[in-house]
């Protein structure tokens, strides 16, 4: 199969548990694309995790080093970035994503949402929040951030990673 060579970056948000790492390793894999994880590389450069960075430092604090990662990524092209779930909740951010590249949401069911993070203690927004009436809530707030955020919507619920991987090379 032919791999794309992208003049832009391919821009990854969505709700926590949607895939958006999943799926930024495949893409990776097959298209030889480079990959950042923003949470990642957040956690390497403070030297502590996101749970402990929330903890010690406080969510604004973490949404600053977001803000402000985005910015520095803005000039690369065929990369693709993985963004934390709460990337779109500073409206600055949906604007230079825009600017950016491609912005793809992941979507998911809540019941999909929960069992793909239910043993998963890496996520402080859903700490004592593992049910799928917490999570339909917190997606509703977000939901029109996501939207105005996003050129491209795909739904991952009961699909096979090459099979979203598929979609998205074919709709970008
Ligand atoms: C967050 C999502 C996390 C991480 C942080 C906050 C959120 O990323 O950035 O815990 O507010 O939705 P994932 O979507 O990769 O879990």
């Amino acid at each position: 199969k032919k791999t794309h060579v992208f003049p832009f970056n391919l821009i990854l948000i969505g709700f926590m548990g949607t895939g958006k790492s999943t799926v930024a390793r495949y893409l990776g894999k097959t298209q030889h694309m480079e990959i950042i994880e923003m949470d990642e590389e957040i956690a390497h450069r403070e030297g502590k995790s996101i749970p402990d960075i929330f903890a010690e430092k406080g969510e604004a604090y973490f949404r600053d080093l977001e803000s402000h990662l985005l910015k520095e990524l803005q000039r690369e092209t065929n990369q693709i970035l993985s963004c934390g779930g709460g990337i779109v909740l500073r409206p600055e951010n949906i604007t230079q994503m825009k600017k950016n590249g491609k912005v793809i949401l992941l979507t998911a069911s809540p019941e999909t949402v929960l069992e793909r993070v239910k043993h998963d203690n890496s996520r402080p927004v859903l700490k004592n929040r593992k049910n799928t009436e917490d999570i339909a809530r917190l997606m509703d707030e977000r939901r029109d951030k996501y939207l105005a955020a996003a050129d491209l919507v795909i739904s991952t619920d009961h699909k096979s990673i090459s099979q979203i991987c598929e979609e998205i090379l074919t709709e970008v």
